[in-house]
Formats: structure tokens, C-alpha cells, sequence
């Protein structure tokens, strides 16, 4: 049984005083909620204020990027054992530090690499832009993506994938729950070609791209789809606290 995870990514939202009043609002009902990961990414300068503030609750922490060196002269950057000591998921190879920020699956490689070394669980992001859907090469795209974000990989720790095809990122166009969950299983069926039935068995593959509370229904009902990964709807309290609600009641019911 995979556990579902809901993994809400602020992106560059919130000063750090908005993401303690986003996280105040959220935090108890939040952590009343069961049978689900519920995962707050806020920006990096949030983070320690944001860990002390859900202490005690069954709300986790991650963050939105890594560099992959341990430390030195990298001005800017934040290292994995940075991260280690603060949050337990990081959200690697996002479409938008892909396009914006010229990220290839090298990079992201390294940084799997990294974020695995010290413990940490990446949320690994992969999708097909419009005209690669478009013309029918969603599955040659993933796949060449999930073969450069893990080359040389050998054990996946707690990684977990987040299909986002990057057509329905920001855009209110979400996908079907029908077309993730076609896609999600022949990402399934990749992984396990190289790492087993057993490993794929536990492996959490989650939706991406425009969620909201008015579509959540459709995508967890999918069986390979195990949570979602929610940009926009996880700034307002009340819609990422009813999309986690919703993910649990239909978990639990399966
Ligand atoms: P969105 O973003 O929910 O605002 O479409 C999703 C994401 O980028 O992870």
C-alpha cells in the first residue's frame, strides 16, 4: 500500500511573514488529517521558521531546489546538507528551473545523486511540453527524462516522481485524470523495467499541473496516480486543506 502524498509548492510566493500566516491557517486542520503526506514547500528563507511552526505535527517539510555540491564556494546556493538538517522531501528538476533556469537531466542527475546521498527524498518532476503532446511523443519525452534524471542510480530511497506535463503548469488546463493515469503507468512500467516490480510496487508517482480542490477527485480516483503536486492552490489555506481531505477519504476507501 502506497501512502498518498500531497506535496504543495509555493514556487517564489510568500514573504516569509505570509508563509507563517499560510502555514498558521493550514497547520491544524492540516494535521488532522490522516493516511496522507502532507508536504509544505515554501520558499528556502521560510524554512526554519516554517519547521519550528509545524513541530509536533504530522506535516513535513520540503523545499523547491538543491545545488549538488556538499559546500564551498558556490555563492547563492544551498547544499544538501543544508536541506538535510531542515526538510525531508526537495522538489528536483520542476519544469520551470528546467526551461528558466537552462536545468538538464545532467544537472538533475547530480542532483538526485545529492539529495539521495544525504538522505533526503526527491520529488522528481518530468513532463512533455504542448508540442511534444501534440505530436504524440509524451512517452518518448518521460522516458528519455526518467533514463537522464536517474542514469547510474541504483537505489531510489524515498524518491518519488511527479508527472507535470508542462502544458497544464499554471495554465487552469489541467490534464484528464484519464491521460495522467495512462501516463503515470507506463512511467510505472519504465522504472520497473530497470528496478523491479518490487521497488516500482512502492514507488509514489503523483500528478501534476493545475489542481485544484474542484478536480482532485478526478485524479486520485486513478489507481497509479498516488497524490498530486500543487503549485497556485497550495497558496489559499482552505484549497490545499480540502484537496489533502478529498485524497484521503478516496485513499482510504480503496
Ligand atoms: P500549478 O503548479 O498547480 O500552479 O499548475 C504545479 C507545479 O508547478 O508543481
Amino acid at each position: 500500500m502506497r501512502v498518498a502524498v500531497i506535496a504543495g509548492n509555493c514556487k517564489m510566493n510568500t514573504t516569509v511573514s505570509e508563509a507563517i500566516q499560510l502555514v498558521n491557517e493550514m497547520r491544524q486542520g492540516l494535521d488532522e488529517i490522516d493516511s496522507v503526506d502532507k508536504v509544505i514547500c515554501p520558499p528556502f528563507i521560510s524554512l526554519a521558521t516554517v519547521k519550528e511552526l509545524i513541530k509536533g505535527s504530522s506535516i513535513k517539510l520540503g523545499a523547491q531546489n538543491i545545488y549538488f555540491e556538499e559546500k564551498g564556494a558556490y555563492t547563492g546556493e544551498i547544499s544538501p546538507l543544508m536541506l538535510a538538517d531542515l526538510c525531508e522531501f526537495v522538489i528536483i528538476g520542476h519544469s520551470e528551473r528546467r526551461h528558466y533556469f537552462n536545468e538538464s537531466g545532467e544537472i538533475v542527475n547530480k542532483k538526485i545523486q545529492a539529495a539521495l546521498k544525504v538522505g533526503l527524498k526527491p520529488i522528481l518532476c518530468i513532463g512533455e511540453r504542448l508540442e511534444e503532446n501534440e505530436t504524440g511523443r509524451t512517452e518518448e519525452v518521460v522516458a528519455e527524462q526518467l533514463r537522464s534524471s536517474l542514469a547510474g542510480i541504483d537505489y531510489l530511497g524515498g524518491l518519488v516522481i511527479a508527472y507535470e506535463p508542462v502544458w497544464a503548469i499554471g495554465t487552469g488546463k489541467a490534464a484528464t485524470g484519464e491521460w495522467a493515469n495512462e501516463t503515470i503507468g507506463f512511467i510505472r512500467r519504465n522504472i520497473s523495467q530497470k528496478y523491479g516490480k518490487r521497488v516500482t510496487q512502492d514507488l509514489r508517482i503523483l500528478y501534476g499541473g493545475s489542481v485544484t480542490a474542484d478536480n482532485t477527485a478526478e485524479f486520485i480516483n486513478q489507481p497509479e496516480i498516488d497524490g498530486a503536486l500543487v503549485g497556485g492552490a497550495s497558496l489559499k489555506a482552505s484549497q490545499f486543506l480540502s484537496i489533502v481531505k478529498q485524497t484521503s477519504e478516496i485513499k482510504q476507501v480503496r
